[in-house]
């Protein structure tokens, strides 16, 4: 165990676990979209889960953080807000938040967030950006909706840990990143039909289960059996 000081309280983390993941066990919220807790080497892409560390001269991501002993670590203050805010708001410009429609709606970590954090869902400081993708993922039995997915990478890494050569992956760079589907459409069938962590591990709502027909399932009572949000790691 290692001992470190979070918020002027004293607490043991297990050795191999990072920073958030200690945090987080021991009731310590510290906000974050693209951690999964066996996850060895965490994107850190959702910039959400900055704190301050005595010595280290500017703000970190905690998901990145081996706990040393004796390190004494903050997770509130005006600038980590700031920074958070930012990230959150940079994030949500390009999610098409369309909440009624969704089925993550109610339940939603964004909608946690938005409120914890004081941001609006649509936020005015920067130019919406549509994500719309013209092509849907090549995939017998998913669809996902470009527009809503926030590539936190959730669905990529349980992919990978089912199966390590992952079906889901990503294509393209920079702002056109998508989430796709890689692989012969008959494996896929074999392999994901009695899987699924994908779908349940998303977010938001952007991977979905596709009907018979090729339509998206949105059930009108909003909670698809197949669809089961489970937002940020929490403590
Ligand atoms: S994931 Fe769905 S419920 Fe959450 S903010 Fe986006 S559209 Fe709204
Ligand atoms: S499809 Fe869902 S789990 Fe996958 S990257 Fe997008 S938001 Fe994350
Ligand atoms: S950057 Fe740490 S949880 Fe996303």
């Amino acid at each position: 165990m290692v001992r470190i000081v979070v918020d002027g309280r004293e607490i043991f983390v297990d050795e191999g676990k990072s920073l958030l993941q200690g945090c987080l066990d021991h009731g310590i919220f510290i906000p974050n979209l693209c951690y999964l807790e066996d996850m060895e080497d965490p994107p850190g892409s959702c910039r959400m889960c900055f704190v301050e560390i005595e010595g280290m001269n500017q703000p970190v991501v905690s998901c990145k953080v081996e706990p040393k002993p004796d390190m004494v670590v903050n997770t509130s203050s005006s600038e980590l807000l700031r920074l958070q805010r930012t990230s959150l708001r940079l994030l949500l410009s390009n999610h098409e938040a369309k909440c009624k429609a969704c089925p993550s709606n109610r339940r939603c970590i964004l909608q946690e967030l938005v409120k914890r954090f004081g941001v609006r869902i649509r936020p005015r400081r920067y130019d919406h950006i549509d994500r719309e993708v013209a092509e849907d993922i090549e995939h017998p039995l998913l669809q996902i909706v470009h527009s809503r997915c926030i590539l936190c990478g959730k669905c990529v890494h349980v992919c990978q840990r089912q199966y390590g050569s992952p079906i889901l992956t990503y294509a393209r760079r920079g702002i056109d990143t998508i989430i796709t589907a890689f692989g012969d459409v008959e494996a896929m069938y074999a392999l994901c039909e009695t899987c699924l962590a994908c779908v349940e591990v998303c977010p938001v709502s952007a991977l979905l289960l596709r009907e018979p027909s090729g339509a998206i399932e949105i059930p009108a009572d909003g909670s698809p059996e197949a669809t089961i949000p489970c937002g940020g790691a929490t403590p």
